[in-house]
């Protein structure tokens, strides 16, 4: 069941072009539409998806984050074709220190129109305006750079390189890490959270 009080409560949230919501097991085909795609799972830490069974499975995995108050994610709606066609979401929540990291996918036939960007700005002051979290972090493989640029354009600084931090699809990987903390300038904040 939704726990409304929970921390990671994941509300619906709105921008200009895009709905972020939680993901229901109705999800799974648009999902394993983009995400069966080897160029959009280049750079993740999961694998193309072979069969909609694997979506399936990750929407029952969110399910049970959602219920048990657990770092999970949302989807990402186009308002214009009512497809869910990526997300974005949270990991590596350490209450002590109050950061959290976050992450994120979209269709390739979206990339470069700027909806990345949308969605990760609102996901930032949600997360600063909402939660008690300090500091947001984000990272990249170096051979990613779109990424990075999504990051910068959100007020997100690169804090350094973390050589072969990663062992991704065979191989280790050098990664950037980005961080925005909660007095940093947003340079796209829109929507404030009713306080
Ligand atoms: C990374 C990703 C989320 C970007 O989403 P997006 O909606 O295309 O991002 P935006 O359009 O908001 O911004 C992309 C920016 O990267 C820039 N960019 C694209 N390719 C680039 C490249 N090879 N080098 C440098 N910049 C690049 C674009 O020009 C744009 O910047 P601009 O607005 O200054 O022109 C998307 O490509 C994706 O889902 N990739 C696969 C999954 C993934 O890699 N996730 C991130 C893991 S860290």
């Amino acid at each position: 069941m939704f726990n409304p009080y929970g921390l990671f409560a994941m509300p619906t949230l709105e921008t200009p072009r895009l709905i972020l919501r939680r993901i229901a097991m109705c999800d799974a085909k648009d999902i394993f539409s983009y995400s069966c795609d080897e160029e959009v799972a280049r750079h993740v830490l999961w694998s193309a998806q072979k069969d909609i069974s694997e979506a399936r499975a990750y929407c029952r995995d969110l399910q049970r984050r959602y219920r048990r108050d657990e770092p999970s994610s949302w989807g990402i709606i186009e308002k214009k074709t009512g497809h869910l066609v990526g997300t974005i979401g949270y990991m590596n929540y350490s209450e002590e220190n109050a950061s959290v990291e976050v992450g994120y996918s979209l269709a390739h036939w979206l990339w470069n129109g700027g909806y990345m960007t949308e969605a990760l700005a609102r996901v930032i002051d949600y997360t600063f305006d909402a939660m008690d979290i300090n500091r947001i972090e984000a990272q990249h493989e170096l051979t990613n750079p779109a990424s990075g640029r999504v990051m910068e354009k959100c007020g997100m600084r690169r804090e350094g390189v973390l050589r072969q931090r990663l062992y991704n699809k065979g191989k280790f990987v050098d990664v950037a890490l980005y961080a925005i903390l909660k007095g940093d300038p947003r340079p796209l904040t829109s929507a404030k959270e009713p306080s």
